[in-house]
């Protein structure tokens, strides 16, 4: 039998979706994890760099009692030219499930239809989808439940904005983004979320009535180094605390992070009331132990 994957949300239930983030919470509440990947060795292939995936998903697996092993891709054959198909062949040989973060969604699949051990995405250029787990967890823990309505997004329509269009259908909950014109994310995503997601012309409209604002870089690790001329045309797509008033009551901001400050949020909303970004940070670790759960013991 084929094991299961997580690179996106395309072949996630609700119910699973559900059930992963209640664990998550679950764990979380634990002082003393369960020793459920005991035996087990997490394989973590980065060809990019990572403060919060790599930490948690490493935290999180010793925490559960199995063990990590970091693999930077520069120091693999792979960076010499060996097909990844092979390098699939064998890491999925030796580990029981392996994270892997890099730009080319495609490399990524490529890795995942060779390998015999589940693989989880760590961040591709298309596709951010544990990030995404840990906001969904993070607003069930402030709120106690799952009832969103609207998330807006502002800034570049990237890889966590694709997660986001993904979660929108499954969640049924409406996403507005505002994007600067030819930034804006990929037509096909956006076709099949259509009935979920919208691109607003103004701020305000994206803003109104949203239970989650939140937004990211406006230049991503794939995207080539930032301009004077990017800044200039992203430079009205930023979250402040001003733009709290236009969200509805209890909102809360998030950021997937790491931050640029003074460009797509300012220097003080990462700290303003609504912010729940520490929170959020943390949960990477918890919801991703959950994860690591429901595909290697279901
Ligand atoms: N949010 C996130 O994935 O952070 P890192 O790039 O630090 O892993
Ligand atoms: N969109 C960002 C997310 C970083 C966690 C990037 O891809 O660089």
């Amino acid at each position: 039998m084929s094991p299961k994957h997580f690179l996106n949300f395309t072949n996630l239930s609700k119910k699973d979706l559900i059930n992963i983030i209640d664990r998550g919470l679950e764990l979380k509440t634990m002082v003393s994890k369960p020793k459920s990947m005991e035996g087990k060795i997490l394989g973590l292939l980065f060809e990019k760099p990572s403060t919060r995936t790599r930490i948690s998903f490493e935290a999180g697996m010793q925490r559960l009692g199995g063990s990590a092993l970091f693999l930077s891709g520069q120091e693999l054959q792979m960076s010499r030219g060996e097909p990844i198909s092979d390098t699939a062949k064998v890491m999925s040989s030796m580990l029981d499930a392996i994270v892997i973060r890099t730009d080319s969604q495609e490399n990524l699949e490529m890795f995942t239809a060779n390998s015999s051990v589940p693989v989880i995405s760590g961040l591709s250029d298309v596709y951010h989808p544990c990030q995404i787990m840990a906001d969904l967890m993070t607003f069930k823990e402030v709120n106690k439940n799952l009832n969103i309505e609207k998330v807006c997004w502002i800034g570049d329509g990237n890889n966590v904005c694709h997660s986001y269009m993904e979660a929108a259908q499954i969640l049924e909950f409406q996403l507005s983004i505002f994007c600067p014109k030819g930034h804006e994310p990929n037509s096909k995503i956006l076709e099949s979320s259509k009935n979920f997601v919208t691109i607003s012309s103004t701020k305000e409209e994206a803003l109104s009535d949203a239970n989650i604002v939140t937004t990211d870089v406006w230049t991503s690790m794939n995207s080539a180094k930032q301009s004077k001329e990017k800044e200039l045309i992203f430079k009205d797509f930023f979250v402040d605390s001003s733009a709290m008033n236009f969200s509805k009551e209890g909102s809360i901001f998030l950021h997937c992070l790491p931050a640029h400050r003074g460009e797509e949020v300012s220097f003080e909303m990462l700290d303003h009331p609504s912010s729940k970004v520490w929170m959020q940070a943390e949960n990477r670790m918890h919801v991703q132990e959950a994860i690591l759960e429901y595909l290697l013991l279901d």
